[in-house]
């Protein structure tokens, strides 16, 4: 195998505060682990809140996407968001993710294999729990929605973070771990997922 071979791909994941309080830990991780996915790096921290700030906009890109997709949510219900400005609601939503995102002990985690950074986004579920698809971590273990986050001004409670691209993933992972953190070793099942 290459050092460049694509089961090196790697994905940053955060359990967040919720899904320690949940007691969801161990569910979140088996479903990584069944599906064939090496842990390579992970630690348990209460976050600062410049360390998440930091995290979400490392991609310059995430206000507008995140706004956008949050305005084209409550329109597809047939609701009135709670603005038309994208920049404005994640503006809104990066200050109350801060305070979410610190309120207690968080997991993060990188996690290796091919295609991991879809095959982790796939298992987690779209950002809203309410339309996040049965099946998924999101759609199985959590109610929220924008509508109840919004209307009680807080962040949607979604219980896993994880990043949304290959270059979001590299960001992240430089963001919250060091090189010597990131474990380079083999598994036996390396050659039953890989070996030609
Ligand atoms: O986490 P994901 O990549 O699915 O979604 P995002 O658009 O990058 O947003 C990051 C996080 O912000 C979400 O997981 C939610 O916890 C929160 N969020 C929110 O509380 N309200 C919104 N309207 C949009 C996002
Ligand atoms: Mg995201």
């Amino acid at each position: 195998m290459q050092p460049t071979h694509q089961s090196q791909e790697k994905t940053l994941v955060i359990i967040k505060p919720d899904g320690i309080q949940r007691n969801l830990v161990g569910e979140i991780l088996s479903r990584y682990e069944r599906i064939g996915l090496k842990l390579v790096a992970m630690k348990m921290m209460v976050a600062t809140p410049e360390l998440v700030r930091n995290h979400y906009t490392l991609d310059a890109g995430w206000f507008k996407a995140t706004g956008e997709k949050s305005i084209n949510a409550f329109i597809d219900k047939g609701m009135e968001p709670p603005t038309h400005n994208p920049i404005e609601l994640a503006e809104n939503v990066l200050g109350k993710l801060v305070t979410y995102m610190t309120s207690g002990p968080i997991i993060v985690m990188v996690w290796q294999g091919a295609h991991v950074v879809k095959i982790v986004r796939k298992i987690i579920g779209g950002t809203e729990p309410l339309t996040s698809d049965v099946g998924t971590i999101r759609g199985d273990y959590v109610l929220d929605s924008y509508e109840l986050s919004s209307n009680d001004g807080r962040c949607v409670r979604n219980l896993v973070h994880a990043s949304g691209s290959v270059s979001e993933a590299n960001n992240e992972i430089k963001h919250w771990f060091t090189d010597n953190e990131i474990m380079d070793y083999k598994l036996i099942g390396d050659i039953v997922l890989y070996g030609v």
